[in-house]
């Protein structure tokens, strides 16, 4: 049975590696063979821990957890060095110099993407029940996981005819392009590549096993890079089934010095619902210590989950979908709550503003969208399709019922 496998991701400081290892040492000692797993290479799962976590999963803890911090430059040489040291020699041949050849052969992003793969053998191995993922800074490898269709173009078209291409090709290259061609093991390391995301996109794709849970602070900037991610997350058909707000000031600060700013976080929260509804939002307070070691961890996990089973999945649908044609697009939002009543849609920039039954949902639109005016909306189904348009009209719409 695929593990179930929790991913957290979000801004870098928001609370992750916390939050991950947290949720994973509530599972262990839920019983589950649990695995904490760190593909963020500003790696802390040691100091969140309080334990030394390795480069191979070992025992974290007293509970049977066990940990990992994925070791991108492994992961690397062992995936990608053919293609690095082509590529380094190619580049050295035509005067870039050594050290700069090697920070190019290595585009950016390339090693996280490697970190997360790793998962895979992970996926494969039958060793878990759940897999806990602290990944890096808000989705851009998953991003790039995103594409497997184009990926799957070049195993399908370019690959079988690798060999006959790359066997006449070799002498043209080298005598009229002044290049050496990849070796077979060059493109065996790039086919592996290309087989990979494709195992891995199925893999984030499966939406009864695999979600992520965005983590974020009650602070603007934080919650709309969040709801970015969110929209992007969806849109690729990965299923986000909770969000995480922390570092929310308690009530005891209400008369302090920080009660403007627990204030502001209060009408922060309030956004969060909106936006991220129906999904869960799971909260924790800002302690009075740093989150280090079993017993914060615990207590962070006993406010985070004080109303869910950690390894649940928590929602089961995509929250947004998206339909692009010829300079039309339509936007599908569950919306299971909103009751028959007067939609309206205001289009500022990249956030449109959706007021149903006077609740407010702010969405960031992907800029697939940022031609197009909405023109439309239904609410059917409990669910909100807006459609758009390229029309060149003032991007607000009402639509009586
Ligand atoms: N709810 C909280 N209250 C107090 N300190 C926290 C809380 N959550 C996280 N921290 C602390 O904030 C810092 C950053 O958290 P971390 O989980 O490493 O963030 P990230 O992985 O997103 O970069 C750490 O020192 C951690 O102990
Ligand atoms: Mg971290």
């Amino acid at each position: 049975m695929t593990p179930r496998t929790i991913l957290y991701t979000g801004k870098g400081g928001v609370g992750k590696t916390s939050v991950a290892a947290a949720t994973a040492r509530r599972c262990a000692a839920a019983g589950m063979r649990t695995l904490v797993v760190s593909t963020d290479p500003a790696h802390s799962l040691s100091d969140a821990l309080g334990v030394a976590v390795s480069g191979d999963p070992t025992p974290v803890g007293d509970n049977g957890l066990q940990g990992q911090q994925i070791q991108a430059q492994e992961e690397m040489e062992r995936n990608w060095a053919a293609v690095q040291d082509w590529l380094g020699e190619l580049l050295i041949e035509h005067g870039v110099n050594r050290i700069t050849a090697e920070e190019l052969t290595v585009p950016p992003g390339m090693d996280e993407l490697f970190s997360l793969l790793a998962l895979k053998r992970h996926h494969e191995s039958g060793d878990w029940d759940v897999i806990v993922v602290d990944c890096a800074p808000t989705g851009e490898t998953l991003r790039l996981l995103a594409f497997p269709d184009v990926a799957r173009w070049w195993l399908e078209k370019v690959f079988p005819w690798e060999n006959q291409i790359l066997a006449a090709a070799a002498p043209f290259a080298r005598a009229v392009l002044d290049m050496p061609m990849p070796s077979p093991a060059v493109m065996a390391d790039v086919r592996g590549l290309v087989e990979n995301l494709i195992a891995m996109h199925e893999i984030l794709r499966n939406r009864e096993r695999v979600t992520l849970r965005l983590v974020m602070n009650p602070d603007r900037m934080v919650i709309d890079e969040a709801m970015r991610t969110f929209t992007y997350l969806n849109l690729y058909g990965y299923l986000c089934d909770a969000v995480v707000v922390n570092r929310v000031f308690p009530e005891a600060v209400a008369d302090s010095y920080f009660g403007a700013w627990r204030e502001r976080q209060q009408e922060h929260l309030e956004l969060v619902r909106g936006a991220f509804e129906p999904l869960p939002v799971l909260c924790a307070p800002y302690f009075e210590n740093e989150v280090v070691g079993a017993t914060m961890l615990d207590r962070l996990a006993e406010a985070l989950f004080d109303d869910h089973a950690p390894a649940a999945v928590l929602h089961t649908t995509l929250t947004q979908e998206l339909e692009l044609g010829e300079g039309t697009a339509r936007l599908r939002l569950a919306l299971p709550f909103a009751r028959k009543g007067s939609v309206s849609l205001k289009q500022i920039g990249e956030e449109l503003i959706v007021r149903v039954d006077g609740q407010k949902r702010t969405i960031m639109l992907p800029p697939a969208l940022r031609e197009l005016r909405p023109d439309g909306a239904k609410l059917e189904d409990g669910a909100l399709e807006i459609s758009f348009s390229a029309a060149e009209r003032e991007a607000l719409v009402d639509v009586a019922r």
